[in-house]
């Protein structure tokens, strides 16, 4: 009996050990890992140059408090802004704390600039920020908001693509948009570059922020370092976990100079947030990330494998609706509810995971080779040839 809270229902299965794109059974069975932790696992399981990273620092030091600079967290904020639109950062330890934070920053911008009224923040309905108590009453999801009330409030929600409804909800109390540039767990529903340069325009004239949730497409996993950069717009707050750490819990929230003006000391705090440990990991990642070509290979490893998988889509078309997501946050859209299809994946040796509107969610890592692309095509063939 597990001395566990029921609070997953998980899959009867455990790994002994991960190398790059597989995993390894406790009962002996090799597995094509294409869920890495649900996009975490950026390079992979046992990735050398992290093992290298991690060991050297956990003999130098793992943690000091925030109350001291941090040289190495000092690095990894230079690294993230000299690439990216943001002047200033702020390490958390995942992505809802992050999220949280940035709705913490937004609220506190307009009350230093003397509007304290304009704290409202838009969503999408159903979408996903994490578990926190904002977070969840962020989303407006019922399934996870039900029984955790009282509603934390502030927070107004429009239908995906509902552009009406959207104007219509910002008034003179609204603080910021805030949207996932690809909802992951919403089903890889990517927003369209033409849409993301419209909520732009939008905030400009109402003059409030843009808040890109990119917990799950960030840090490389669309093929550029943020998805909404393929739209060629600047969010105004920006935030990102998973993927950073590749396997060792981090969140950040990048804002630009304007938001991070609000944040003097005292304002926000963690006490593990931006340890050496965590931030060496993660510099780690990025040296590998922001290496010359990488992005570039992750663009055309999402292209050979939609590639492939329109082919098989093509093949099956009473199977498989769409393909979504973009780089290699990958969502194959089902007609059926997608539970036996993941199953039939993982009794052949692939493992994927479900998100929300039939999709089975493939994330492989982002250092994925092609002969593994190949494998996972080949069991997808398979499971749809042999799908009753
Ligand atoms: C878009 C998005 N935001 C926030 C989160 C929450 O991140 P974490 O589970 O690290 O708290 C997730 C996790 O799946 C996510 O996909």
């Amino acid at each position: 009996m597990s001395a566990l809270a029921k609070n997953y229902s998980r899959r009867k299965i455990s790994f002994k050990k991960g190398k790059g794109s597989f995993l390894y059974s406790t009962k002996k069975k090799k597995y094509l890992d294409f869920v890495q932790g649900i996009a975490v696992n950026s390079l992979g399981h046992s990735n050398p140059k992290l093992i290298k990273a991690i060991n050297i620092q956990a003999k130098k030091v793992w943690h000091v408090s925030n109350a001291f600079i941090i040289p190495e967290g000092e690095n990894l904020a230079k690294k993230l802004t000299k690439k990216t639109f943001a002047d200033y950062v702020i390490f958390q330890n995942s992505g809802t704390e992050a999220v949280e934070a940035a709705i913490k920053v937004a609220r506190k911008y307009f009350y230093t600039i003397g509007k304290p009224y304009k704290n409202r923040i838009i969503t999408i309905k159903n979408s996903f920020h994490g578990r926190t108590m904002a977070a969840i009453f962020a989303s407006g999801s019922k399934k996870m908001t039900e029984g955790f009330g009282p509603k934390i409030t502030g927070f107004d929600h429009f239908k995906f693509g509902d552009h009406k409804t959207l104007k219509k909800l910002i008034t003179k109390k609204t603080a910021a948009i805030m949207i996932e540039d690809c909802l992951g767990e919403g089903g890889c529903k990517l927003i369209p570059d033409w849409c993301l340069r419209e909520l732009r325009k939008i905030c400009n004239k109402k003059k409030i922020l843009l808040i890109i949730d990119s917990v799950q497409s960030g840090a490389g996993r669309s093929g550029k370092f943020f998805a909404f950069e393929y739209a060629k717009i600047k969010p105004d707050i920006a935030v990102i976990a998973k993927g950073l750490g590749s396997g060792f819990p981090i969140g950040a929230v990048l804002l630009n100079k304007k938001t991070a003006s609000c944040m003097t000391p005292g304002s926000h705090g963690s006490t593990f947030g931006g340890n050496p440990l965590a931030m060496e990991v993660a510099n780690a990642v990025l040296d590998e990330i922001f290496k010359k070509g990488f992005l570039r290979s992750v663009e055309r490893s999402s292209k050979y494998f939609r590639n492939a998988l329109n082919k098989i889509k093509e093949e099956y078309p009473e199977i498989i609706k769409e393909i979504r997501g973009i780089g290699l946050l990958i969502g194959l859209q089902l007609y059926n509810n997608q539970a036996k299809f993941i199953k039939n994946l993982e009794d052949n040796k692939l493992l994927t995971i479900r998100a929300a509107e039939n999709v089975v969610r493939i994330l492989p890592p982002l250092n994925v080779k092609k002969s593994e692309i190949d494998l996972a095509i080949k069991i997808i063939r398979k499971v749809c040839k042999e799908y009753k």
